[in-house]
């Protein structure tokens, strides 16, 4: 067993956007149940113990918490790297300051389209000019930003102008993460899965875009159309570990769902719960798949796909992502209808 080297570390799920595709828990965590901010510098120091150099500081949207600073402070002490994963509203000068001298490390900001009407609607909430303001603070400060994009039916078809836009804005990478569909996003499948023609063509245009900018395009494959499985979290307790905001410690963002004992961090240690709790344990390496992955050549490379998803679509974890087409339910991705309006998020009690 490797050490985790990475932390996705849920700070909050409230949020004063409402996105469709948001992959949180359509169950979010209470604000009343959050860990305080003595907790996360225990969880700190311990993550940094266990081998973890790099956070992601997440929601939710992070910059509800009055106490970020002093949360990125303990990361920083811990020697731990920060990215602040944000919607950009709230993040002014004065905060993006604060952050910088707490020893905030970069910053990737959210946007849902390359227009105000268009990133507004999809967003649910009027926010773009704050992210406009906020890229323009990130940059002012120095800390690379870092721009985010889901794509799905409804914008596919301006990732060109998407592009210009995080060029624009100076953003040093720019992520266009086809929609995966979790939570909130797999209650609005129909809505947001894009056609096949949409995604060749936008693929195209980012190819074009790779051979006019050094900027980093990211394009995060669309896992549905490809017939070929994510090896998702790099395997499952592999690389990586997430805190929810109420110190529950998942394998996986994504995980909440899954029939599993969640272990808590105000129970156990990190190094305890990486290596022994049975959740963490329950689709390590290879020992339980079954077939097809139990004797595929890609089984190493891909970990048999996604739990989540083998979950959400077929009720059993252990079953080959549905993702895959040597699934025997591959056709639970192939055989879907799409259109329809979006449910859009609601806020956390
Ligand atoms: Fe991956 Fe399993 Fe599909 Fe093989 S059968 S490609 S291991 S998901
Ligand atoms: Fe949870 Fe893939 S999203 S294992």
């Amino acid at each position: 067993m490797n050490a985790p080297w990475a932390m996705l570390a849920e700070l909050t799920h409230a949020c004063p956007l409402r996105c469709p595709y948001c992959s949180n828990p359509t169950e979010l965590a209470a604000r009343s149940s959050e860990l305080d901010t003595g907790e996360w510098r225990r969880i700190f120091g311990e993550a940094a113990a266990l081998g973890v150099v790099h956070a992601h500081l997440s929601g939710g949207e992070p910059l509800l918490r009055r106490d970020l600073a002093e949360i990125v402070a303990a990361a920083d002490r811990a020697g731990v790297y920060t990215q602040l994963v944000t919607s950009g509203v709230g993040l002014s000068e004065r905060r993006t300051g604060e952050l910088v001298a707490a020893g905030l490390r970069s910053v990737q900001l959210s946007v849902q389209s390359a227009t105000a009407r268009e990133s507004d609607r999809i967003a649910g909430v009027a926010s773009f000019e704050r992210k406009e303001r906020a890229a323009a603070a990130v940059v002012a400060s120095g800390l690379p930003l870092g721009l985010n994009v889901v794509l799905h039916r409804a914008n596919l078809d301006a990732v060109g102008e998407i592009i210009e836009l995080g060029l624009a804005w100076g953003a040093e990478r720019i992520e266009l993460a086809n929609t995966q569909f979790y939570g909130w996003g797999l209650l609005n499948r129909s809505a947001l899965l894009p056609t096949r023609e949409q995604l060749a063509r936008a693929e195209a245009v980012v190819q074009k875009y790779r051979e006019k900018t050094d900027v980093e395009l990211i394009w995060v494959i669309p896992d549905y159309f490809d017939g070929v499985p994510k090896p998702c979290m790099g395997g499952w307790g592999a690389i990586s570990i997430t805190v929810a905001p109420d110190g529950r410690v998942l394998p996986c963002p994504a995980a909440y769902d899954l029939p599993l004992d969640l272990p808590n961090t105000r129970d156990h240690s990190l190094g305890w719960i990486w290596e022994h709790s049975p959740a963490f344990n329950a689709y390590r390496g290879t020992g339980w798949m079954r077939e097809p992955c139990a004797s595929c050549p890609r089984r190493t490379l891909d970990f048999g796909g996604c739990r989540c998803q083998a979950y959400a679509l077929t009720g059993d974890a252990s079953r080959t992502d549905p993702a895959c087409g040597l699934s025997p339910d591959h056709h639970l991705v192939t055989e879907l209808a799409a259109g329809g309006t979006f449910t859009y998020r609601r806020p956390a009690r």
